[in-house]
């Protein structure tokens, strides 16, 4: 926010998931005088009313989290819609919803989908996230993952490196997947592979993180060892049946620590972590600054070109420009103290002629 203020843009900002609001982050923006409509642990209704307020605004670009506006200002219409330059997109969760739109034919800007880019994927997600999650979960438990089996459910980009993590920790992990190919490289990459259903039995810790909802539900609960611990790491709260929980323990969970509540079904103990809620965010404090620094310059640029070519793309979701992400990692690397060789004019000559 500050960079896009520097660069001369007049920011607003509303939170894109209600629970993870970081309050004294949001104090010491607003404190710079950025309109802020975001607090810790709002309700739906007030979170639906910042969103619609930042609608009224009619911003000209939208970014990060933002689907949820963007898709509010399409059902608005009108002058909100004809001003708008684009969005740039940070979650899976949202480009999703946005790629819906446009196969509908009712996208009405172009998007530019951050969060597929190459630094965005291998190093916000992957080393981010899987760092981050699991730091959320040892902060509620204070857990030991050495000796423990982890069960991951969704083996894309993101629970690749909670998977990498946790086995460094020293943690067993099994994975759950859907999807074939997936499923293969777990395996290949070391990890056992199994349905959720056997893999419920085993887990001492299970982490979702799909983009799916209902990935654990009552018969996986039916099965899970007393003691299990239960955490989602995926955008939305949906992941984990919390109706089927309460269904089989008859009730409320209690609170055991903040952000653990345990439900008992049957004399076992099962802890849900934040409610469900994306772990990282709502037990711990996000990605470190070193893997969101690229995702902000994308973010950022990705705002820049959007703007500089306002009127010439497409009402699409976008890729970002490869020149884009090259820089990135290029600053990232320099930023570390490494430097790396280039092609000399004959491997340029050689990679690019067909007659050798
Ligand atoms: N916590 C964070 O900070 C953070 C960061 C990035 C992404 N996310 C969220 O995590 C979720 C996944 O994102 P991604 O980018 O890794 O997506 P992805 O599409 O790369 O991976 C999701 C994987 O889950 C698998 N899957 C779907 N349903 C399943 C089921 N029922 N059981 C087992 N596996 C199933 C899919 O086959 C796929 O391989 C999204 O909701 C995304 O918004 C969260």
């Amino acid at each position: 926010m500050a960079a896009l203020s520097a660069g001369g843009a007049e920011v607003a900002l509303c939170a894109a998931n209600p629970l993870t609001t970081q309050d004294d982050v949001a104090a010491a923006l607003a404190k710079d005088g950025l309109p802020v409509l975001a607090r810790r642990g709002e309700d739906v209704d007030t979170y639906a009313r910042h969103v619609a307020a930042l609608a009224r605004w009619e911003p000209q670009v939208t970014l990060d989290d933002g689907a949820d506006l963007l898709v509010l200002m399409h059902e608005i219409g009108g002058d909100a819609l004809g001003g708008l330059a684009g969005g740039a997109e940070e979650t899976t969760t949202g480009l999703l919803r946005l790629r819906r739109l446009e196969a509908e034919g009712r996208l009405a800007c172009p998007v530019m989908a951050v969060n597929e880019s190459r630094t965005e994927r291998t190093f916000n997600d992957r080393y981010g996230t899987g760092q981050s999650a699991l730091d959320g979960i040892l902060r509620a438990t204070n857990l030991l993952l050495a000796g423990h089996t982890l069960v991951l459910l969704g083996y894309g980009v993101t629970g690749r490196g909670i998977a990498q993590r946790a086995r460094g920790a020293g943690a067993a992990v099994i994975v759950c997947e859907v999807d074939p190919l997936r499923a293969l490289e777990a395996r290949m990459d070391g990890f056992d592979v199994m349905p959720a259903l056997d893999a419920a039995a085993i887990g001492d810790l299970f982490v979702t993180v799909t983009g799916s909802r209902g990935v654990l539900r009552r018969e996986h609960f039916e099965r899970m060892k007393d003691g299990a611990v239960l955490a989602n790491a995926g955008h939305f709260d949906v992941e984990i049946d919390l109706d089927a929980l309460r269904e089989l323990a008859g009730g409320e969970p209690r609170e055991v620590l903040p952000l653990v509540e345990r439900y008992e079904i049957d004399g076992r103990r099962l802890n849900l972590l934040a409610h469900g809620r994306v772990v990282n965010l709502a037990a711990g404090e996000g990605h470190p600054a070193a893997a969101m620094d690229m995702s902000f310059a994308n973010l950022a640029l990705a705002v820049t070109h959007l703007c500089e070519h306002r009127g010439e793309l497409e009402a699409r979701v976008l890729d970002v420009p490869k020149e884009i992400d090259e820089e990135i990692a290029r600053l990232k690397l320099e930023s570390l103290g490494v430097e790396i060789d280039s092609l000399t004019p004959e491997q340029q000559d050689y990679l690019s002629s067909w007659d050798h």
